[in-house]
């Protein structure tokens, strides 16, 4: 059985967290990467597991009832075990602890695993946004509305 804690993203986390996102999301560039972890690190959480950094989640506040998670990904092996779920409901939940109403986030139309995910958590497509990805593939713009009971928690 796995002992994962989610905890706050430290900057002795840095090449785990660069690592893992790479892993997940290449080709993407370094200046993107910067962009997310310098720029946009409204939270940023991981998932470790004995000092292992396997996951993380960034969110970014885009205004005072407003977030987006702008980037968020397991490691291969990790992946299946419900650590993505850990994450993302604990990123959701300090999200309702800011005080914010909607969570928001893009995805791509091929990435069902993911979609299911967000779909379990209470997440629904509000928008395609065309080309949204460098290579052309379109995104769904999905959104949670917090301020509907129950929404962020697994609905299993
Ligand atoms: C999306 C991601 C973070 C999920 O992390 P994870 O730790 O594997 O997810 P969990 O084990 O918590 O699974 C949560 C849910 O995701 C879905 N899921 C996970 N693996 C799946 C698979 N292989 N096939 C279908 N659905 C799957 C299921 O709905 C699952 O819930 P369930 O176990 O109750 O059926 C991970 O797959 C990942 O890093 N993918 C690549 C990066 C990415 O796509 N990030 C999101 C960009 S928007």
């Amino acid at each position: 059985m796995l002992s994962v804690i989610v905890r706050e993203y430290s900057t002795k986390d840095f090449r785990d967290v660069m690592e893992i996102e790479r892993e997940a999301f290449s080709p993407r560039n370094l200046i993107y990467d910067v962009y997310i972890y310098v720029t946009y690190g409204s939270d940023l959480l991981v998932a470790d597991i004995g000092g292992k950094v396997v996951g993380y989640i960034a969110v970014m506040d885009l205004d005072r009832e407003t977030s987006k998670i702008v980037s968020f990904a397991v490691k291969k092996e990790f992946r299946g075990r419900g650590i993505g779920k850990r994450l993302l409901s604990t990123a959701i939940e300090r999200c309702r602890e800011r005080g914010k109403k909607k969570v928001l986030l893009e995805v791509r139309v091929s990435n069902y695993v993911a979609q299911r995910l967000y779909k379990k958590m209470g997440f629904e497509i509000v928008n395609v946004i065309p080309n949204y990805y460098h290579d052309g593939e379109d995104a769904y713009l999905m959104a949670l509305d917090l301020t509907r009971s129950n929404r962020g928690a697994p609905l299993s």
